[in-house]
């Protein structure tokens, strides 16, 4: 999380609003963290950011995908949950190392301890929460090719328990919460961008 702003006082120059860009204010910043469960948008809004600051786009899944050479479904498939989480474990730990990045968790990885306190710990770290109701959310991941895919998406009432049970660890690791619901990626992505500037993070 960011440090806050000093505290300014009258007779200090102000800096203009104008002048504080998101690219000055991202000094403080090596690493944007976006949290959130399915379809909650991380997928999306990350290559964006990535491109509006000419950092690197990194999806946790994907880097699991890549280290172990099967798809996430076939993983939980062969192997189960747990086996994936130490993966998603590993991976993360992995990335929280690269500056200069915009990290797109799954929606599981805040439910591991081990995870939470990484991230917590990582300095230089903003951590974004894109939140929106759980109907929305589900909507969105069928509109998404691959819906089948997602393991954690079988059951629709064991997920929405999970959705239940998460939230509040997104919005405990998160130094940020954004209702997404109906925002489309670019007002999102201007959201997270006023964040910085504002050094809310
Ligand atoms: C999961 C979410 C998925 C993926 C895996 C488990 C979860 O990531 O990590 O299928 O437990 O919610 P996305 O949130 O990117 O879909």
């Amino acid at each position: 999380m960011l440090d806050m702003p000093a505290t300014e006082t009258s007779d200090m120059p102000k800096p203009s609003t104008s002048t504080r860009t998101p690219a000055a204010t991202l000094m403080d910043v090596d690493r944007i963290v976006l949290t959130g469960f399915m379809g909650s948008g991380k997928s999306t809004l990350g290559p964006l950011l990535a491109e509006q600051l000419g950092w690197r786009f990194l999806d946790l899944d994907s880097e699991i995908e890549r280290r172990d050479g099967r798809i996430v479904a076939r993983i939980f498939a062969e192997n189960g949950e747990p086996y994936f989480r130490k993966l998603e474990a590993e991976a993360l730990a992995s990335l929280l190392g690269r500056r200069r990045i915009v990290l797109a968790l799954g929606g599981g990885a805040p439910e591991e301890l081990g995870n939470r306190l990484l991230l917590e710990q990582t300095p230089r770290t903003a951590i974004v929460y894109l939140a929106a109701p759980f109907e929305a959310l589900v909507a969105r991941c069928l509109e998404q090719p691959g819906a089948a895919e997602r393991p954690v998406l079988a059951d629709l009432s064991a997920a929405e328990r999970r959705f239940k049970a998460r939230r509040r660890l997104y919005e405990r690791i998160a130094g940020h919460t954004i209702e997404t619901a109906k925002l489309n990626v670019e007002q999102t992505a201007a959201m997270v961008l006023k964040g910085l500037a504002k050094q809310q993070l």
